[in-house]
């Protein structure tokens, strides 16, 4: 019987329907030739829907729920006041479909530049896992005598045992598939109440994995020692917005925002997973051409390593490597070729079976899904 997946495709904004676009094309190619077929929703969420109808994640929710999975382009737009789509859809979305886990390789591919002097991929190869759902993202906070010059703001930081053991408990278990090794990265000296937690919770958790080497470095020296020593991490487990700010650092180290990528994983199977490059809506560049697919083609490997189709992944990690490396740049005017043109010669590799995949022999986008269940 062939194999079949549910696939919704959010392309979002800016330069987020571009990408998106490539990546589908290259989704076409896999299915050629690796035998499996996806039944695909395109939504239109993102700024022009919100300004037209006002909706935002609530309205979309139940429609999203029923798909196996949901390639997310990118959302953004200067027209909407900053907050109210990446709160009211990014955000809600992660909540609502308890999408716990934010796992963001961080992997210099070889042949792709990056401004770290000397660094060679044999030295780069983590992964960053964020909690995703909690934290300062819970956006609780308040503010009085706004507009006064006696204003005070409070915003609160909220860290449940249960939503750090579940992200912890994961790490714990992609570690013991790679190097075993954990290092949590947090800022115990100052923020005590949840760095503590956070601590009791892996040190419990480490009890299940004996295996396993636990290790712990503040958020500011992760600052870095993640340029400068990436060979010491093999799994980071980290709190929400200290890996949304490590993240980005991650991202320059492999050769910019446009190659990395990310899942967010929903780990009990109750609603479907996320994919999505890193990058933003990048809107001054939208539409040119200039913007690199391979985040986005990179998110759509994650996917369907997810969805099983992990030799499928595989050749898609590896044809984006191949084609990464004979780049000129990375991003922009001068990056060879068009976005869309970008999008084409991956697909062709994947399809004529031609992909290299001794450029990633040890695939983390074709394996992650299968991990094995919680113990
Ligand atoms: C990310 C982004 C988001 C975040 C924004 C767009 C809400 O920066 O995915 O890292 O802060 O999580
Ligand atoms: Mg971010």
């Amino acid at each position: 019987m062939t194999r079949s997946h549910t696939i919704a495709i959010l392309p979002g904004d800016g330069i987020g329907p571009e990408v998106v676009s490539c990546a589908l094309e290259v989704l076409d190619a896999a299915e050629t030739r690796y035998g499996f077929t996806t039944t695909r929703t395109e939504y239109a969420a993102g700024a022009n829907h919100y300004l037209e109808t006002g909706e935002l994640f609530t309205e979309v929710q139940d429609q999203l729920r029923d798909a196996d999975a949901i390639l997310f382009g990118s959302m953004g737009d200067p027209r909407v006041t900053p907050g109210i789509l990446e709160r009211g859809f990014i955000l809600e979305m992660r909540q609502r479909f308890q999408q716990a886990a934010n796992v963001r390789p961080v992997r210099l591919y070889p042949g792709v530049p990056t401004p770290i002097a000397g660094l060679t991929p044999e030295r780069c190869e983590l992964v960053i896992v964020r909690e995703n759902t909690e934290g300062a993202y819970v956006g609780q906070g308040s503010t009085v005598h706004a507009g006064t010059p006696n204003a005070v703001a409070m915003q609160e930081s909220l860290n449940t045992r249960a939503g750090i053991e579940r992200v912890v408990d994961f790490s714990f278990r992609l570690a013991l598939g790679r190097r075993k090794k954990l290092t949590l990265c947090h800022k115990t000296n100052i923020l005590v109440a949840a760095g503590q937690l956070w601590q009791e919770v892996v040190a419990d958790v480490a009890q299940r994995y004996p295996e396993v080497e636990t290790d712990y470095v503040h958020v500011d020296a992760m600052c870095f020692h993640l340029p400068l020593t990436p060979e010491r991490f093999d799994v980071v487990v980290t709190d929400n917005l200290f890996g949304d700010i490590i993240t980005d650092l991650g991202a320059v180290i492999q050769g910019g925002l446009g190659v990395a990528t990310s899942a967010n994983l929903n780990l009990d199977a109750t609603a479907p997973s996320m994919f999505e490059a890193i990058h933003g809506s990048a809107p001054d560049i939208a539409g040119k051409g200039w913007a690199n697919p391979s985040g986005a083609i990179l998110s759509l490997a994650l996917m369907l390593g997810h969805l099983g189709e992990g030799d499928a992944a595989q050749a898609i990690e590896a044809a984006t490597v191949e084609v990464l490396g004979s780049l000129p740049a990375l991003a922009g005017a001068d990056m060879g070729a068009t976005t869309a043109e970008l999008g084409t010669r991956i697909a062709d590799i994947v399809r004529s079976g031609r992909a290299n995949t001794e450029l990633v022999p040890d695939s983390l986008l074709a394996t992650l899904a299968a991990l094995p269940a919680s113990r």
